[in-house]
């Protein structure tokens, strides 16, 4: 065998006799591995097991796949603090009921979390400062919600996590972007938004000093009229000067490509919303 194996190496271009032989030798020697590989498999090919779909004489109704056991919880799925999860609770009369509650206590972290998940998702349509008027808005989507509004200033604080779970209207669903936990942090810097624009004295734990805005912004040297109400800008980064030259990110193109596309210049959404 060796001999012919050397034959095939070494003559294989010059010789077709050389070649058939060698090829010979190779039936031979697969022949062979094959027997060997057949002996191996008895004990493992034969043993007694169910194969799936199949029915089984080792159960009474003769079938193979069992049926689930009640109340199977699989693993990493025992969501017990439904509350947590769905930003709801069952009420007395049996309709679901939204709640003004974190499910777990807000801390800085928390609030900062939720303000970087919210400026990533939320902001386009909603603003930085959620007036409703993000960029999208800007350019033709339905005017999404204001958070300042009283209706929403109204709502209970699992609403927001009941609205990001299931979408509303035209807003599309994030609960594939969001995790529950994401969700609860973005509903809690909504708060938080809301609060900056609409605290009272009330909300100041008692003993807790308050100073004007006056003074502060007199001490920190801040323009004049800091203290006043604000018109909240459409988009934070609208906040900048209104000038194209500046390179001010959040105006419109000057131009579309295409002209018989109209890309609206300034605040539309407003427009829109009539
Ligand atoms: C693609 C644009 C868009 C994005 C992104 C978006 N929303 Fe909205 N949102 C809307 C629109 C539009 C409405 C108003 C829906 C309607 O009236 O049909 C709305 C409404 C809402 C409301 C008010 C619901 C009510 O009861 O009035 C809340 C709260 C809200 N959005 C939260 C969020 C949060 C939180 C995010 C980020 C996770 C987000 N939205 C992202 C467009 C958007």
């Amino acid at each position: 065998m060796r001999k012919q194996l050397s034959a095939f190496s070494f003559q294989l271009s010059a010789s077709g006799a050389a070649w058939r032989v060698a090829r010979g030798g190779f039936a031979v020697a697969g022949l062979a591995a094959l027997l060997a590989v057949a002996g191996c498999r008895q004990d493992m090919q034969n043993q007694p097991k169910i194969r799936s779909q199949r029915g089984s004489e080792a159960f009474a109704d003769h079938r193979g796949a069992r049926p689930q056991v009640a109340n199977t919880v699989a693993r990493g799925q025992l969501h017990e603090d439904s509350y947590f999860y769905t930003g709801v609770v069952q009420a007395a009369d049996g309709y679901r009921e939204e709640k003004n509650e974190m499910p777990f206590p807000v801390t800085l972290d928390v609030l900062k979390r939720g303000q970087e998940r919210f400026n990533i998702y939320c902001s386009p349509c909603h603003s930085r400062v959620g007036n409703g008027l993000g960029e999208i808005v800007q350019r033709g989507y339905k005017p999404a919600a204001n958070y300042h509004d009283q209706v929403r200033l109204s709502q209970p604080i699992s609403h927001y996590f009941y609205v990001m779970t299931h979408g509303y209207g035209a807003m599309p669903d994030y609960s594939a972007q969001l995790t529950p936990v994401d969700r609860w942090a973005v509903a809690a810097y909504i708060r938080a938004l809301q609060l900056s624009q609409a605290a009272k004295l009330d909300d100041v734990p008692s003993g807790v000093p308050v100073r004007s805005l006056k003074e502060i912004a007199q001490e920190q040297h801040l323009p004049e009229g800091f203290a006043e109400p604000w018109t909240l800008p459409p988009t934070a980064v609208q906040a900048l000067p209104n000038d194209v030259k500046q390179g001010n990110p959040a105006l419109a193109p000057t131009g579309p490509a295409d002209t018989k596309i109209t890309i609206p210049q300034s605040k539309p959404a407003i427009k829109a919303a009539k």
